[in-house]
């Protein structure tokens, strides 16, 4: 199966200091899972380009860009231009995912599209061949600290099965509730990017955090 990551979330950590946030765990971690919400497609609103663009300087991280706006293919050349690299946009939230990824393309992003929990596998299915990644969404989004939905997993592995099954190189990812018990199972389902905001930021040591993360994950005792 693909190569294991985790993405931690910028939500949980400490606003006033992004920067030191983020150099604790920059060493230990795959990509930087940035929630970008605009108080319209969820309730509640996080950050937006200008907090990206001044946190671009000070890492090297991939930033996976998870856009809870309405028409984010609005947005894309601001977030290429702010320093993102992977656009992920909700399939609720687009009328033409094949154009957005075209758009997304265009200005220089990587591209992927996001599930929300009552939306089945099968909404995305026809373009999961145009995406990076694919996100499963296991609580609904808008907000960190929420508890797994376990429907999740049974989404993850249709989403595993159909990427496998037509011989593509698709990340799933799984963003919600995540912490060593549930990213076991979300493992076990076929996921292989893991999002995780409190598990790591809101932990006494992130970098132990992210090592448990890594221990469930891989079968080793926790
Ligand atoms: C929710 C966000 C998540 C959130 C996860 O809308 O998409 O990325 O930060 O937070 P935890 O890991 O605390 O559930
Ligand atoms: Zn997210």
């Amino acid at each position: 199966m693909d190569q294991v990551k985790i993405a931690p979330s910028l939500l949980a950590a400490d606003f006033a200091n992004l920067a030191e946030e983020v150099a604790r765990i920059e060493a230990h971690v795959d990509m930087l899972h940035l929630d970008i919400m605009d108080g319209h497609f969820v309730p509640n609103i996080s950050f937006g380009m200008p907090v990206i663009e001044s946190l671009r300087p000070h890492t090297r991280l991939i930033f996976d860009c998870h856009m809870m706006t309405t028409n984010p293919d609005l947005y894309f050349e601001d977030l290429k231009n702010a320093g993102g690299d992977l656009a992920m946009i909700h399939i609720e939230a687009v009328t033409d995912p094949t154009e957005a990824a075209a758009r997304a393309r265009e200005a220089g992003l990587g591209f992927g599209l996001v599930v929300n929990p009552p939306t089945p596998i099968a909404a995305i299915e026809p373009f999961v061949e145009l995406c990076d990644m694919v996100l499963v969404m296991s609580v609904h989004p808008g907000f960190g600290g929420q508890v797994f939905i376990p429907e999740a997993l049974e989404k993850t592995e249709a989403a595993r099965k159909w990427v496998d099954e037509h011989g593509l190189s698709v990340d799933i990812q799984i963003d919600g509730g995540i912490n060593p018990e549930t990213a076991r199972l979300a493992r076990e389902a076929g996921a292989n990017v893991f999002v995780a905001g409190t598990a790591i930021f809101r932990a006494d040591d992130p970098v132990i955090a992210v090592e448990r993360l890594r221990q469930a994950i891989d079968g080793r005792d926790v």
